[in-house]
């Protein structure tokens, strides 16, 4: 008898923790909505405010989505800060130059720790605040449903960071390989790369560009980048040459005058700009390069609606980049910039 329950509960044991590990893999939309009612609501809340004092930051939460989820999988091991124990996360890596909106995270999960506390990851968390600026940043045209159940990363490292994500020198054939490695298509990686229709880059991001010959940027875009990087050490510029200021453009690529944009907007207008020759990184133009590639660049400048559709496709997808299989032990975060035993 003794013997018989001794089996039953390690029968019950095993099957408890096989469920534990299956519900810390499977992501389910709706995941917080027993345990932390509302939670999607606070964090849209606080992400419109934020967007309203400053549309950068949109951007920055766009960047951060990607940036989290090549490496390591979706589990805001990006958001970790140098500590003594760790001093070269992957914020430190030079691919992640310009990386913003760690205060929004940090104000969203303070937020979120007083309704229900130890309840929602960071990595929740940043992908719902990416979704969200994704939306407010196209009037709702790039939506999708969020699944959540993610937990935080306890690794964090420069070099793995610099190895998983692509860099703005990188040519055709190592962007697809890049892409290759997550299970991203060509399509998918032209696809994605239309968030660069939103934010900024630094000069040191686009250096070559400066001299690059006409057939790959427009020589008068050319000379509007090399007059801006011309201002300071490292300055940074709008991706996006319809968020550029009039004057500079007036004097520049006059042509473009009627294309500027009241406000920095996530649209298909990056493929325009991209046939067009008008694009910060050397990333984007070797899109033009590869014959598979280019007809989507094509593709994507002919349907906005399409890639309003695809891009919130991708961005799912990105989500769902799973931790790394070994090794991986998760927690919920208590802050998004430190591990818990910190
Ligand atoms: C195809 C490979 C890609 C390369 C080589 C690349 C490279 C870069 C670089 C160099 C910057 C500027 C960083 C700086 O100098 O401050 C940047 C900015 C940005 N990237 Fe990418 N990127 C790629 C794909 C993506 C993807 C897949 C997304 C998101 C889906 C994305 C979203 C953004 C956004 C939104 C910004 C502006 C960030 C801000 O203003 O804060 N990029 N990217
Ligand atoms: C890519 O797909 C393969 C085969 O399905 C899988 O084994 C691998 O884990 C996937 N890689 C990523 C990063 O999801
Ligand atoms: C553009 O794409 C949308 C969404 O897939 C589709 O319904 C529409 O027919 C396409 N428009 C054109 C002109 O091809």
């Amino acid at each position: 008898m003794m013997m018989r329950s001794a089996v039953a509960a390690a029968v019950v044991a095993v099957v408890l923790a096989v469920a534990v590990a299956a519900e810390a893999s499977e992501l389910k939309v709706g995941y917080y909505d027993k345990s932390c009612p509302g939670v999607e609501n606070v964090v849209k809340w606080h992400v419109a405010k934020a967007l309203k004092a400053n549309r950068k930051t949109g951007a920055a939460l766009v960047r951060l989505i990607f940036h989290d989820c090549f490496v390591r999988g979706c589990d805001a091991s990006v958001l970790l800060d140098p500590t003594p124990e760790n001093p070269a996360p992957e914020k430190t890596a030079p691919v992640n130059i310009g990386l913003a909106a760690f205060e929004l995270l940090d104000e969203i999960k303070s937020a979120v720790e007083d309704r229900c506390p130890g309840t929602v990851s960071c990595a929740d968390i940043l992908i719902y605040a990416a979704r969200d600026a994704g939306s407010l940043m196209s009037n709702g045209n790039v939506h999708f449903d969020a699944p959540a159940g993610r937990l935080d990363g306890m690794h964090s490292h420069a070099a793995e960071a610099q190895h998983d994500l692509p860099d703005s020198t990188f040519n055709i054939g190592e962007l697809i390989q890049n892409f290759k490695r997550k299970n991203f298509t060509i399509e998918e990686m032209v696809i994605l790369s239309g968030a660069h229709a939103i934010g900024v880059g630094h000069c040191s991001s686009f250096r070559a560009r400066l001299t690059a010959p006409k057939e790959q940027i427009l020589p008068a875009y050319r000379g509007l980048l090399a007059g801006k990087c011309g201002a300071g050490p490292d300055p940074i510029v709008t991706n996006n040459i319809r968020d550029e200021d009039p004057k500079a453009i007036a004097a520049t690529v006059p042509s473009f005058l009627p294309k500027l944009r009241k406000i920095e907007f996530l649209d298909n207008s990056y493929y325009h700009n991209n046939l067009a020759r008008i694009v910060t990184f050397n990333s984007d133009w070797q899109l033009l390069t590869e014959k598979e590639a280019r007809g989507h660049v094509h593709e994507y400048a002919d349907n906005g609606t399409l890639w309003d559709e695809d891009f919130s496709d991708s961005l799912l997808k990105l989500s769902k980049l799973p931790l790394l299989p070994h090794g991986s032990k998760g927690e919920i975060r208590k802050k998004c910039r430190y591990v818990n035993h910190y």
